[in-house]
């Protein structure tokens, strides 16, 4: 091996990993053209293609009100939510699924709405933090959060209500470890997991979720 081509670093030289790169570029290259050739032979025009795969319309109830929404095939329920429906509630931290401060309820149950096609919520109901207060009034778990000091700086504090409203609604008296393993995949940067806990009691107190 000539000095140039050695490893810098025991693994990968600077001239293996360009070669390794341009492969890659020419076989990208050639899978492209083999792909535009069998819709060419299908008779679809890339254009068309993309613009069939790039709409759909889909309609949920979102808070009790049926919605309609034009999303396109890789939107996720959070950017749907958020960036077309105004429902800003839902907050945008991780944006891959590890800190749950998108959480909203689909048919009842906490999802990430980063993690979720806008797609998947076609027919279905989705919970927003925005639908938990009814005629101004907050809903227990909300009223119990404000009680208890349960937020700083307060973004994790509506996936963090989500979850604790679909726990409350599943179990009207959780023991602390049920409480915990619920709220497992919510991260609190700011550490109030304490009072977070104390707000779950006291909503059980108050009799509500
Ligand atoms: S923003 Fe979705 S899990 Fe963090
Ligand atoms: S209150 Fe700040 S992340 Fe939870």
């Amino acid at each position: 091996m000539k000095d140039k081509e050695k490893p810098t670093d025991g693994k990968f030289s600077r001239r293996g990993f360009l070669k390794g790169t341009s492969l890659g570029v020419a076989a990208g290259t050639m899978l492209g053209s083999a792909r535009a050739e069998i819709r060419e032979q299908a008779g679809l025009p890339q254009a068309r293609l993309l613009k069939a795969a790039a709409e759909h319309k889909v309609t949920f109830s979102l808070n009790g009100a049926k919605t309609a929404a034009t999303v396109r095939t890789g939107h996720t329920l959070l950017e749907t939510l958020r960036d077309q429906l105004e429902m800003t509630g839902t907050k945008l931290v991780c944006d891959h699924g590890t800190c749950g401060a998108c959480t909203v309820l689909l048919d009842g149950e906490p999802v990430n709405s980063c993690l979720t096609l806008a797609c998947d919520a076609d027919g279905r109901a989705v919970e927003t933090v925005e639908g938990l207060a009814q005629d101004g009034k907050l809903s227990p778990i909300q009223e119990a959060f404000a009680k208890e000091d349960a937020l700083q700086c307060g973004f994790c504090t509506p996936g963090m209500v989500m979850s604790c409203t679909a726990l409350l609604r599943a179990n009207k008296n959780p023991s602390r470890e049920e409480t915990q393993q619920a709220l497992c995949g919510n991260i609190c940067r700011c550490g109030t997991y304490i009072n977070i806990f104390r707000a779950v009691d006291s909503a059980v107190k108050a009799g509500g979720k």
